[in-house]
């Protein structure tokens, strides 16, 4: 309906809105307009689609797009921030089930005609395309289980995995060249369903193998891949824009894996070929061989505030299940007020997704200069008066440091107990994603408020 030179313009704009949305969501203050820009990029990008290469059948594709639209804005509506992981993980199965359906229409469409280099080119872009496709897709849906605990945070050790693991590889890649030489001659859709087994077994055994401490850079990986699958659509499809897209999610993905792997002190190899972390957060911590832990009520931890100088709260997955952003917001204002100097302290694998902490702190409106990532604030905690750990766990859990076989061994944490006095809220003595037990509990400086994080904030900020 409109000709290669609009849509061509239109790709080249949209691709630089994409990029500026990017930049955009790499900072707090600008990423609601680098939402915008994603948004409008992406509308641009749909309807020069449609309206550039889309010829016939146009009934079908409102169907679609109504019928998808409306179920992402129902999900999009109704999902609670703490189950923006899981979402985020099934979504990133849609793009890879996306891929392989494309992959496979592709194949048995008789709408190219390519012959020679040009349909071996065409046949690899294909197979690859549907294998990252599969990949994507299995795994992520097992992501979605283990991050919504459908399935348990305890890696899945079978015997000779690696072996395993080889054998499927080697495979793909025979089928691979099965799949090329059969097609050449009209045929080759056997090899390619078996090389579909094969790659959604993958996917399934490699997040299986993965504990639940390394589940963030899984997340990252599997974004990363997610956007290796449709730029491989866009070299099936012979569309540039989907090609750029994909290649921008599929490295920005794979900096945050690496960002994340950084930050737990991990190879990714290591996080790949699996083993690492263990139990799904619910375990109740022994505690005698430990000590006592010393409980407090809420009107003394308010008296502790108000009389510090300095004072860091660490956020944590709890804050986002209690929904005590607003209520630290107000607590935050009062102690400000009185000439307390109050900071924030995040670690980049807080919460249950990449910046999951800075965004609740957005949302109640904590001025973004007092919140600090944690290697801006970690050498800082012995002039720390009080530090408030708001539900969170494995963050600030010494053993990272002090017991080398911990499944968090490494793992940089936030050196609170290194302050006078910690507070930590939480509901029990139960362990956090990873399984393991936390001596800061037993700590001689460390207080611990029991309950829910809102109700025991919204009581302290009362005496406040
Ligand atoms: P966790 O170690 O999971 O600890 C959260 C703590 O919050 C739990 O110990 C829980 O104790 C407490 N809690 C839960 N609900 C609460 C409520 N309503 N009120 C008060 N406390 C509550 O969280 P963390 O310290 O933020 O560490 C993150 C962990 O998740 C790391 O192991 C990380 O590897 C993993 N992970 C992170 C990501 C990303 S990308 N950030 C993705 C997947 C996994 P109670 O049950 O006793 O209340």
């Amino acid at each position: 309906m409109i000709n290669d030179g609009i849509v061509n313009v239109s790709y080249i704009i949209a691709t630089i809105l994409f990029i500026l949305a990017l930049g955009g969501l790499s900072n707090q203050e600008t990423a609601r307009r680098g939402n915008w820009y994603g948004i409008i990029g992406m509308t641009i990008a749909l309807v020069a689609t449609v309206l550039g290469d889309v010829e016939r059948n146009f009934e079908y594709l409102i169907v679609a797009l109504l019928v998808g639209g409306s179920v992402g804005l129902l999900l999009a509506r109704r999902v609670q921030m703490t189950q923006m992981p899981e979402l985020v993980a099934i979504l990133h199965s849609l793009v890879g089930i996306a891929a392989v359906a494309v992959g496979f229409a592709n194949f048995m469409g008789a709408g190219h005609d390519y012959a020679g280099a040009e349909k071996t080119i065409h046949d690899i872009e294909t197979y690859i395309g549907i294998l990252i496709g599969a990949v994507t897709f299995s795994g992520s849906v097992i992501a979605f289980g283990k991050l919504s605990g459908r399935i348990g945070g305890k890696p899945m050790l079978i015997p000779g995995r690696h072996w395993f693991n080889l054998g499927l590889l080697v495979g793909a890649i025979w089928f691979g060249y099965q799949f090329v030489v059969q097609s050449a001659g009209g045929a080759g859709i056997e090899p390619l369903i078996v090389m579909t087994v094969i790659a959604l077994l993958f996917g399934i055994h490699m997040v299986m193998a993965i504990g639940g401490a390394d589940m963030p850079v899984v997340v990252s990986m599997l974004n990363s891949y997610s956007g290796w699958a449709a730029s491989a659509t866009g070299f099936m499809l012979g569309n540039d824009l989907l090609i750029v897209t994909g290649a921008l999610v599929g490295s920005s993905g794979a900096i945050l894996s690496y960002i994340m792997c950084r930050a737990m002190n991990r190879k990714f190899f290591s996080v790949i070929a699996g083993g690492f972390g263990t139990g799904g957060g619910t375990v109740a911590a022994g505690g005698d061989e430990d000590g006592e832990v010393v409980p407090v009520e809420a009107h003394e931890v308010a008296g502790m505030l108000a009389g510090a100088k300095e004072v860091m709260i660490i956020p944590g997955y709890g804050m986002a299940v209690a929904q005590a952003q607003h209520i630290v917001y107000e607590i935050t204002t009062a102690l400000r007020k009185k000439g307390v100097n109050v900071r924030f302290g995040i670690h980049p694998v807080a919460g249950r997704m990449p910046g999951h902490m800075n965004v609740l702190l957005a949302e109640a409106k904590v001025p973004y200069d007092i919140v600090f990532e944690m290697d801006e604030v970690n050498d800082d905690f012995p002039d720390v008066d009080v530090s408030i750990v708001i539900g969170a766990n494995d963050i600030v859990n010494p053993s990272a440091q002090e017991v080398p076989d911990s499944p968090i061994a490494g793992m940089p944490v936030l050196e609170c107990w290194k302050g006078k006095t910690t507070i930590v809220l939480k509901r029990s003595m139960a362990t956090g994603y990873a399984g393991v037990q936390n001596p800061l509990f037993f700590k001689e400086n460390t207080r611990m408020l029991f309950g829910d994080a809102k109700d025991t904030l919204d009581a302290v900020f009362k005496a406040l």
